[in-house]
């Protein structure tokens, strides 16, 4: 007895028995029964195998942002990043900011704080939901925006601060594009103030990406922002406590630079 997967473009309608399926459409006969293996079990194993596949295949980026978002709490916490906080000083009240992939907005609220105003862009409405809770908690505007950073239109010089802390999602191609759409949105003279995880972070495993060529290196971030008035880029281990998230030693990669 073999399976049949009742398939219609990439969906998998049904698996069963060829004895059971009386339709007229595209059908792919494979699934040799392993030995000792009943019927039913089989049945099952196969069930699972395309659940299984078929759930990989779908459960996008956002929905697993979404799920980890949907907890309650904030996931990063709600005090700023460690390396935003000390660059207070730069900061000047009634600065432009935007605040890239921003999460559940503890980065974008504290800019608000600091009296910047702020647009907060993430893809995650669930995040941005708890972003818009803590602006009105610390009782300062937010401005937030649902976009996905990789298709997102940078507009041209429109910001005097522009932050970016752990936003290593997109590919390297993603990354570069996001770089370049980070130069084209300051305002000449802007500061940005990035954040990400160096490649020794990959012995630590506390968070980020597993993938080398995400990871930030200081000859990456000086070609980046190769034409910058000023770049500092520094690269130092050091423990980190932020919400439930980021948690124990890490390799970080700061950088603060001027157009
Ligand atoms: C590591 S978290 C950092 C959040 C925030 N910057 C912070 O430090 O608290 C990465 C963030 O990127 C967002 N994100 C991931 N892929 C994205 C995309 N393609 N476009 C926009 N946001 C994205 C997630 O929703 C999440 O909020």
């Amino acid at each position: 007895m073999q399976i049949l997967h009742v398939i219609q473009g990439n969906e998998t309608l049904f698996s069963g028995f060829g004895a059971r399926i009386g339709v007229v459409c595209p059908v792919r006969m494979d699934g040799m029964r392993p030995p000792g293996m009943t019927l039913q079990r089989l049945h099952d194993y196969e069930y699972e195998r395309h659940a299984t596949a078929k759930s990989k295949e779908t459960m996008s980026e956002l929905e697993r942002w979404e799920t980890r978002f949907s907890a309650p709490g904030y996931h990063f916490g709600t005090e700023p990043n460690a390396f935003l906080g000390s660059q207070a000083h730069l900061l000047r009240p009634g600065q432009t900011a935007l605040a890239v992939a921003d999460g559940e907005g503890r980065n974008g609220v504290w800019l608000a704080q600091q009296g910047l105003d702020v647009l907060s862009v993430d893809f995650s409405p669930t995040a941005q939901r708890k972003a818009q809770a803590l602006a009105a908690a610390r009782g300062v505007p937010l401005r937030t925006e649902q976009a996905d950073i990789d298709t997102w239109t940078w507009p041209d010089a429109a910001f005097d601060v522009i932050v970016g802390i752990f936003v290593q999602f997109p590919s390297p191609e993603g990354q570069a594009r996001m770089f370049d759409g980070m130069r084209r949105a300051l305002k000449p003279g802007g500061l940005l103030l990035l954040e990400g995880y160096g490649r020794k972070q990959l012995e630590y495993a506390t968070g980020g990406p597993k993938e080398l060529a995400r990871l930030y290196t200081r000859e990456r971030l000086e070609k980046a922002f190769a034409g910058f008035a000023s770049l500092d880029i520094r690269e130092y281990d050091t423990m980190t406590s932020e919400g439930d998230a980021h948690v124990g030693m890490a390799a970080l990669v700061d950088l603060v630079g001027r157009k």
